[in-house]
């Protein structure tokens, strides 16, 4: 079975969407980045779909665009941390697709999450209280679902080149695996 799709997984700030561009670039496949694509169907920011709507209204749109976009072929998908909360969308992400986990330390975690441009404004989950303690406690909630992926990669001493790199590698051998390499 061919694979269609990657989906990078992984906690906020862990470099989803930064990999998803080279990553796409060097498949010659097209990137797409869940939460832009939430926005562009809202016309409406992160922060002000949560502030009006709360985290359901968020997620709602969340589990439209992953329908959608899972049954697009060629494309790599930066997902939201939080994507891999429910089961539906677990299940069209496993579909024809590889899907790789990013992780990293929550100490690496919150600098790069305080070093972007958008850091807590952007990510309402974070906001109110200590970023750290509250990425350390959300991120241990969530472990049973990122590590559901194909492949995990520990992110914080890799550069992006690294990372893509090693996807690249993983991807390769798998399309092989299935007698499908491109
Ligand atoms: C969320 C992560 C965010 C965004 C939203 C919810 C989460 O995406 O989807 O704020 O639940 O972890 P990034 O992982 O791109 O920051």
């Amino acid at each position: 079975m061919a694979i269609e799709r990657i989906w990078l997984t992984g906690f906020m700030g862990t470099g989803k969407s930064r990999i998803a561009r080279p990553l796409a670039a060097a498949l010659d496949w097209t990137p797409l980045d869940i939460d832009t694509m939430i926005e562009r169907e809202a016309g409406d920011s992160i922060a002000h779909i949560f502030k009006e709507g709360g985290e359901g209204a968020f997620r709602a749109l969340e589990a439209q665009v992953v329908d959608n976009v899972s049954r697009m072929p060629h494309v790599v998908i930066a997902t939201g941390g939080g994507t891999v909360l429910s089961q539906a969308n677990r299940d069209l992400m496993h579909r024809d697709a590889f899907v790789v986990c990013l992780d990293a330390q929550p100490e690496t975690i919150s600098r790069r999450i305080m070093e972007s441009d958008d850091h807590v404004s952007e990510r309402p989950l974070l906001a109110g209280g200590d970023p750290l303690s509250r990425i350390t406690e959300l991120k241990r909630d969530r472990e049973p679902l990122y590590q559901q992926a194909d492949l995990t990669i520990t992110t914080d001493d890799l550069t992006p080149d690294e990372i893509t790199h090693r996807i690249l590698l993983a991807y390769r051998e798998r399309t092989a695996l299935a007698g499908s390499a491109p």
